[in-house]
């Protein structure tokens, strides 16, 4: 008798974990990972293999060589942001992001951002502080993200309704892919005179930067600038989005954390951060691909398996977090996954930190006694945006 092959049995059904929103997702997860360190699922019509311990999903993140970014991102993103650091490997990815990596390190954003971060916090809560209730997620988290990339661009404030749009039709890419790649070409038309202007006269922008840095001695071409220019919107937009939302609707659902952060937000909101990215990372599941047939870890994998890494399974995993369903801000432990690892990991990790700091610092400071209107509580449930992957809460109607 021969043994099974990896991908013969489904360990679950009648959920697709591409596009379901599967309500109780941390449940099912909990119940795959008590039987098997992964799991065979559907996906997107195919079978994957879903990776569910920390372990797993750690070693995997870090070996490119057997899941190369490139195989899924090539198939995914490139027809709509193009050649991305994403679709790189090898010397081509090392160089790109010897460029950009300068523009969004540490002491970089504290030089060029910060300086944008709290006053556009400021702005978007003076549209709406007086009037004692809001949406936080339509009027605060939806736009501030985008607002803080467009503004580090250095692109004109009077064109960010129509910035806004494009990387809302980027972002909703697997559900409209025409609006996505009209929103590409449109923005690559509006940017193409505002690069060769920073080429001519660079500033203090991050366009500027990008030109005028090199890595080994090669410089980004304009095409390479403007991919990366588009992966900002859905890499760097959607996913604070998704983070501030998250981290959010776990405070307010948990008034007793939101006071303690309140009391003492110098030393709370760091852990409040870190906590909200490991109990609901934005990036939940991240797909990749096996590209040729491997023994790895005990799994004969073959050629062409689509791989499932679960970064919330992972967060949420017993051998390695105590009670790992409660939000507790107590933690104190740092859930790196967030952010990916290896040499695709996100390269705008200090920049998110900085922006989530801020957002929720100002947010505490102006509107003292934040609390989620009593007929909203199911507002703040954490659902799936634009498939199963990404997760964030659809609305946060609060009062102050
Ligand atoms: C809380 C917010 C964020 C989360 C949770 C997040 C998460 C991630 C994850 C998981 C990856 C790895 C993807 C993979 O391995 O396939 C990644 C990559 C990336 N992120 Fe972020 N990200 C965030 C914010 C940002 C920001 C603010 C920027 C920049 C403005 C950014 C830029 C990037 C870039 C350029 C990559 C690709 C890196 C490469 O392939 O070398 N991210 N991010």
């Amino acid at each position: 008798m021969s043994t099974p092959a990896l991908l013969d049995q489904l360990d679950i059904e009648g959920i697709d974990f591409a596009f379901d929103h599967i309500p109780d997702l941390h449940a099912t997860l909990a119940d795959l990972r008590s039987r098997k360190p992964y799991a065979i699922v559907p996906f997107a019509g195919v079978r994957a293999v879903l990776l569910l311990t920390h372990d797993l999903v750690r070693a995997a993140f870090t070996d490119e060589q057997t899941f190369p970014a490139s195989a899924v991102y090539r198939m995914t993103t490139e027809p709509v942001l193009g050649h991305t650091l994403q679709c790189m490997t090898g010397r081509e990815h090392r160089i790109a992001r010897g460029v950009v990596a300068p523009s969004l390190r540490r002491n970089r954003i504290a030089e060029y951002l910060e300086p944008l971060l709290e006053p556009l916090a400021h702005e978007l809560i003076d549209r709406f502080e007086s009037r004692g209730h809001a949406d936080l997620v339509a009027e605060f988290c939806v736009k501030y993200p985008v607002l803080v990339i467009s503004r580090m661009l250095g692109l004109p404030v009077d064109d960010e309704a129509v910035v806004h749009r494009w990387a809302h039709d980027l972002f909703y890419f697997p559900l409209d892919p025409a609006a996505a790649v009209r929103a590409s070409q449109e923005f690559t038309d509006y940017v193409a005179p505002i690069l060769a202007a920073r080429r001519a006269d660079p500033g203090d922008d991050m366009i500027s930067l990008l030109v005028t840095e090199s890595s080994e001695g090669e410089y980004l071409t304009d095409e390479q600038v403007m991919a990366h220019l588009r992966l900002l919107f859905p890499a760097g937009a959607d996913t604070t989005m998704l983070a501030l939302g998250n981290i959010l609707s776990a405070l307010l659902t948990h008034p007793e954390q939101l006071a303690a952060v309140q009391a003492d937000p110098a030393t709370e909101i760091g852990w409040a951060i870190w906590e909200g990215l490991r109990w609901e990372p934005p990036v939940g599941l991240l797909p990749r691909a096996c590209p040729e047939a491997v023994e790895w870890n005990g799994l004969s994998i073959p050629a062409l398996t689509p791989m499932i890494f679960s970064i919330n399974a992972a967060h949420r995993d017993p051998a390695v977090y105590e009670r790992p369903d409660d939000f507790d801000i107590t933690r104190r432990s740092m859930s790196m996954l967030s952010f990916g690892q290896g040499v695709h990991s996100c390269a705008g990790n200090w920049l998110a930190m900085a922006e989530l700091e801020t957002a929720l610092r100002i947010l505490l400071q102006r509107l003292p006694g934040l609390r989620l209107k009593p007929d909203a509580a199911t507002h703040a449930t954490i659902v799936a945006q634009v498939g199963t992957a990404l997760r964030g809460p659809g609305a946060l109607h609060v009062s102050w």
